[in-house]
């Protein structure tokens, strides 16, 4: 009787003993983290924790102090493909895109267009094109060059628009490798808007009729 029980007992002690020595493991390899929200002690660390550096951060390693690296010259997209002109050759990117935008001006587009426009332009343009955004109230450039509904800005082609989207313009940075083409053709589209919707709103305050491409195009994306 007391032989069976010991036997049983020591059973009982080896389970729980694997047991333990189970949930040990796991706590130490960080398998079993449900009560903690400290990082777990990595016995394996895979590489999980590397030292690295924070993109807006600063780098001494580097002459110029900062942490973000451009792309090393001549290299390509893994997606789409990379924008070929340079920052002011509007003639040939002009030429290239002479046929204008690919895209139809559909409620879609626009819509597209004014969220990827309201994401990347509007902290320097202002939601509505004004060129006063956030980052040029901090100081940033000038509202006037900025501002995209001024008469030189409402007078470029689409293209033009479409290349300083991709290639930057003075101190604008090029948003090619950020934006993908097909986006940056629906904020062109958006940014007409923006233009007519306040050429429509000029020349009414100026008691002017509006031109009819004008009022068509408004009243079209009004509806
Ligand atoms: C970091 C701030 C910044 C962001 C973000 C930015 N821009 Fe600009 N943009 C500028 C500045 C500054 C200028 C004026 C450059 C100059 O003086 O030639 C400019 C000029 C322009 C012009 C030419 C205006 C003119 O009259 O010559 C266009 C068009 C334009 N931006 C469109 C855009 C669009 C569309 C986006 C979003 C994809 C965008 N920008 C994002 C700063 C910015």
């Amino acid at each position: 009787m007391t032989g069976s029980m010991n036997t049983a007992l020591k059973i009982t002690i080896a389970i729980v003993t694997i047991l333990l020595v189970t949930f040990a493991i796991g706590v130490l390899s960080g398998k079993i983290w449900w009560f903690s929200e400290e990082p777990p002690l990595m016995v394996v660390p895979d590489m999980d924790d590397q030292f690295h550096l924070k993109s807006q951060g600063e780098a001494r390693f580097f002459a110029d102090n900062r942490a973000q690296r451009d792309p090393i010259e001549g290299t390509l997209p893994r997606v789409g493909r990379a924008y070929p002109f340079a920052m002011g050759d509007v003639d040939s990117a002009e030429k290239y895109f002479a046929a204008g935008n690919p895209l139809p001006k559909t409620e879609s587009v626009l819509a597209r267009g004014q969220n990827r426009f309201n994401t990347f332009c509007s902290p320097c343009h202002n939601y509505t094109g004004t060129g006063d955004g956030l980052v040029q109230q901090k100081g940033f450039g000038n509202a006037e060059t900025m501002n995209l509904l001024r008469e030189q800005a409402r007078q470029y082609s689409d293209a033009k628009i479409f290349h300083v989207i991709s290639a930057g313009q003075n101190i604008m940075p090029a948003y090619a490798d950020r934006i993908s083409e097909t986006d940056r053709w629906t904020i062109v589209h958006y940014v007409r808007e923006l233009q007519q919707k306040a050429a429509g709103g000029l020349t009414q305050s100026n008691g002017m009729a509006a031109t009819s491409v004008q009022s068509s195009t408004i009243s079209k994306t009004m509806q």
